[in-house]
C-alpha cells in the first residue's frame, strides 16, 4: 500500500503549515516528497514552480540548494566547528557568497549574536536547533522544511525555535512543520492532520483546542 495517498496541497509564500498526526502516518515521508529529499512514484509535486519528478538529479540538487531548507528533530552540527563556521559551512558548499554580514544576521535573527563563537557542544539544545534553523536561513531558501524540530526540546525552548519559523513565513517565505506540540501547530495558518498517509482533516486558524480536537476526530493521539 501506498505510504501517502491522495494528497493535494498548495502552500504560498508568507504561508506557514503544520502537520500533526500519529506515528507512522507519513508526516516525514510527505516533508521528503515535497521537499525532493525522497522519489515518489506516482503523482507531482511543483516546487517554486518546477515539476521535481522531472528534474534530474543534477537539476534537482540545485534547485533544493537554491530554494528549499529542511530543518532536522537533530541538529546536525559539525561539533569541531564554531557556530559561525556551522552557518558559513553550507552557504561556502553552495558556492554562494556569504560575507561576514550575512552570518551575524543570520546569527541576529535567532537571538545568538553572542554565541558566534562557541562550539555546539557549549550551547544548550534549544540553541543549537536554533544555529541549525540559522544555518537554514543563511540560505535564503524561499521555502523552510522542518520535521519535528522541537521534537528534542523542553516546550518553552521548542516554542522560541517555533516562533522564529511564524516569523520566517512572515518574511515571506513558506514554512512546513511537523510537530507533536499543540501551541506550536497552532501558530501556523492551516493545520493539517494526517493519518494513514491522508489528509483527515484541515484547520485554518487554528487554535490548541481545535488542533486537538481534529486530532482526536482522526482517531489518534499526535
Ligand atoms: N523508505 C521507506 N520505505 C517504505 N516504507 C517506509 C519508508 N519510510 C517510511 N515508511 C513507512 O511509511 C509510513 C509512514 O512513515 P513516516 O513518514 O516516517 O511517518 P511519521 O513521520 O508520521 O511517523 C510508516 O508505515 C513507515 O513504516
Ligand atoms: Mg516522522
Amino acid at each position: 500500500m501506498p505510504v501517502l495517498r491522495g494528497i493535494s496541497l498548495d502552500i504560498e509564500p508568507g504561508e506557514m503549515v503544520s502537520i500533526v498526526g500519529p506515528s507512522g502516518s507519513g508526516k516525514s515521508t510527505l516533508l521528503y516528497c515535497l521537499s525532493g529529499l525522497e522519489p515518489f512514484e506516482s503523482g507531482s509535486v511543483r516546487l517554486v514552480g518546477r515539476e521535481v519528478g522531472s528534474l534530474a538529479r543534477g537539476a534537482l540538487a540545485t534547485l533544493r540548494r537554491d530554494h528549499v531548507g529542511f530543518v532536522f528533530q537533530s541538529y546536525n552540527l559539525i561539533p569541531s566547528l564554531t557556530v559561525r563556521q556551522n552557518i558559513a559551512l553550507p552557504v561556502l558548499l553552495a558556492r554562494r557568497r556569504v560575507s561576514g554580514a550575512d552570518v551575524d544576521r543570520a546569527l541576529l535573527d535567532v537571538g545568538l549574536s553572542d554565541r558566534g563563537g562557541h562550539r555546539p557542544g557549549q550551547i544548550s539544545g534549544g540553541q543549537q536547533q536554533r544555529v541549525a534553523l540559522a544555518r537554514v536561513l543563511a540560505l535564503r531558501p524561499d521555502i523552510v522544511f522542518a520535521d519535528e524540530p522541537t521534537g528534542s526540546l523542553d516546550t518553552a525552548t521548542g516554542a522560541d525555535v517555533l516562533q522564529l519559523l511564524r516569523a520566517s513565513a512572515d518574511d515571506g517565505r513558506s514554512v512546513v512543520v511537523v510537530t507533536h506540540d499543540l501551541e506550536a501547530a497552532s501558530l501556523a495558518d492551516r493545520v493539517l492532520v494526517l493519518r494513514d498517509g491522508l489528509i483527515h482533516g484541515e484547520l485554518r486558524a487554528p487554535t490548541p483546542e481545535r488542533v486537538l480536537e481534529a486530532i482526536a476526530l482522526a482517531g489518534g493521539t499526535s
